[in-house]
């Protein structure tokens, strides 16, 4: 059953160099997101890619001594690997050097010009390449640029101007009518302080830079690397000549981004889509940004993290799980090792894994490795049927508001509340007085576990599974694998015990 389209996208990542753990983050959440929608029967669609123009990728180049080309080929297939092995479930993997981006580029660059949002002027001012941005000399803080504290370039050059300032009040109209535009809160009001402040008109090209997608009929000015990249969200979709999947999904229902690329998302796209007279995102949602060791993540500390090292050695779905309860989804945040071990052996290791194996060991031992049949009806199992139902609207609740740990926080509460479940109920006292207790005591337990697996599974798709498979659920049983509600697990299942989930690991067991 279709419920409505959902159109999820992150940033395109720059191919200079190699992917660390921030970038991962953002692909991370925006998976947990695309899986939970699917879960909820909606159409989705999840777009990534790469972002392979501009200066700063030119320049890695020449220092790496290859072409352009040769780097972005190269690198994009580390993005393209690492997505893999992080379980990323992205429908599609735009680059924007592929002729479907850029000729869509250049046509949309030419009908701005046409209508005269786009014009020709003389730039003067400052430019960082790390970032890719123009800044004003009032803008820059020391002689730096603003954003990432390093030295920015002086520019004088001839430049397409785009008219961002015609379109200034009209996105500001459009953030305060429209509270779940920009999240969370506190960017979003710094987004309209710096809007509220006033803004010019921004250029739009790069004079003489080789390596990027020509102007139209100016092939002197390269057209500037955050337009060429802000249009992946619609060329991708096939704007305009292909409009099937454009109409379908287009608008984006959320654009995740990490803080730093707000004013491009939430002032600059708006306005090129307001220019293009194509309807705005529904949401553009900024994340915190992480630090290693509460330490800035940087090539020149030498503290740059591959996350496939990390998933090698503690699990992918540790690593995902870590990430996404360690922070509420907004907030800063700092990896640590012990923390994550932390994590894995209490969360997962406690919590979840012994839940699982002590259950399936009760099953094994009472009823012969089959699901009891509930004999009968017990009062103190209602509670537990109760919490489950509430954790549906809760985990709904949480998603939609993109709180990730708070939705994980809810599903381990559930968890807690299981295990307690256990406890009270005494199955081991059970088993020699009562059999028709002991049934539904341990159908309720086998159940919650069969929803816990369905919860986790956005977030931990290969625990999920192997979840399914201990309780014995086959891989095509949509129903039994899909459907929140409490009951639908068979009796008589036949479980299927197996190793520990999240083996114990000892804290001496981290990297140096
Ligand atoms: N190419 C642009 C985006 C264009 S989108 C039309 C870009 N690329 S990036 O590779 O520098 O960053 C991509 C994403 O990685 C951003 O969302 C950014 O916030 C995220 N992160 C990079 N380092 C990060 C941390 N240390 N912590 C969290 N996320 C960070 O910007």
């Amino acid at each position: 059953m279709g419920k409505g389209s959902f159109y999820l996208t992150t940033p395109i990542y720059y191919v200079n160099d190699v992917p660390h753990i921030g970038h991962s983050y953002t692909t991370i959440a925006a998976d947990a997101l695309a899986r939970y929608e699917r879960l909820k029967g909606r159409d989705v669609f999840f777009l990534t890619g790469t972002d392979e123009h501009g200066q700063k990728i030119h320049r890695a180049a020449h220092a790496s001594n290859e072409t352009p080309e040769a780097l972005v080929n190269r690198v994009v297939e580390r993005y393209k690997f690492m997505w893999k092995g992080l379980s990323i479930s992205n429908d599609d993997f735009i680059r924007t050097t592929e002729l479907r981006h850029t000729r869509r580029v250049q046509k949309i660059f030419q009908r701005l010009l046409e209508k005269g949002d786009i014009y020709l002027g003389e730039y003067e001012g400052w430019y960082c390449v790390p970032c890719e941005s123009f800044w004003t000399a009032g803008q820059l803080t020391g002689g730096n640029c603003p954003e990432c504290g390093r030295t920015a370039e002086r520019l004088k050059e001839a430049n397409y101007f785009f008219k961002l300032s015609k379109y200034r009040n009209r996105i500001l109209e459009h953030i305060d009518s429209n509270p779940q535009f920009i999240q969370p809160e506190s960017r979003r009001n710094e987004l309209r302080n710096r809007l509220l402040a006033g803004v010019d008109d921004i250029s739009v090209s790069r004079q003489a830079l080789p390596w990027g997608i020509p102007v139209p009929m100016d092939p002197g000015h390269t057209i500037y690397v955050w337009i060429d990249a802000l249009l992946n969200y619609i060329t991708a979709l096939g704007y305009d000549d292909e409009t099937e999947k454009f109409n379908r999904y287009w608008p984006a229902d959320v654009h995740l981004i990490g803080k730093e690329i707000l004013w491009f998302h939430g002032a600059i796209w708006p306005a090129v889509l307001m220019a293009l007279d194509v309807p705005l995102p529904k949401k553009v949602f900024a994340h915190g940004w992480w630090t290693i060791e509460g330490q800035k993540i940087s090539k020149s500390l030498g503290n740059v993290i591959d996350p496939l090292k990390i998933t090698e050695q503690y699990g992918v779905d540790a690593y995902r799980y870590f990430v996404l309860r360690e922070v509420p989804f907004g907030m800063d945040g700092n990896f640590s090792y012990t923390m994550l071990i932390h994590r894995i052996n209490s969360d997962l290791g406690n919590d979840l894994g012994n839940l699982l194996m002590r259950s399936l060991t009760m099953i094994e031992k009472y009823f012969d490795g089959k699901v009891p049949s509930p004999q009968g009806t017990r009062e103190e199992g209602i509670d537990l049927v109760e919490d489950a139902a509430r954790l549906e609207a809760e985990v709904d609740d949480e998603m939609e508001a993109l709180q990730l740990s708070l939705a994980l926080e809810a599903i381990w509460e559930f968890i807690a509340r299981t295990n307690k479940y256990i406890e009270e109920s005494k199955p081991w006292v059970l088993a020699k007085n009562d059999r028709s207790a002991l049934s539904i005591t341990l159908y309720n337990v086998a159940e919650a576990l069969r929803l816990i697996s369905i919860y986790i599974s956005p977030f931990m798709p290969q625990t999920s599974q192997e979840m399914f498979c201990q309780l014995g659920i086959p891989e095509e049983d949509h129903i039994q694998r899909s459907e929140r509600c409490w009951g639908r697990l068979r009796p008589l299942t036949k479980t299927k015990k197996g190793k520990a989930l999240f083996p114990r690991i000892e804290v001496s067991a981290q990297p140096v």
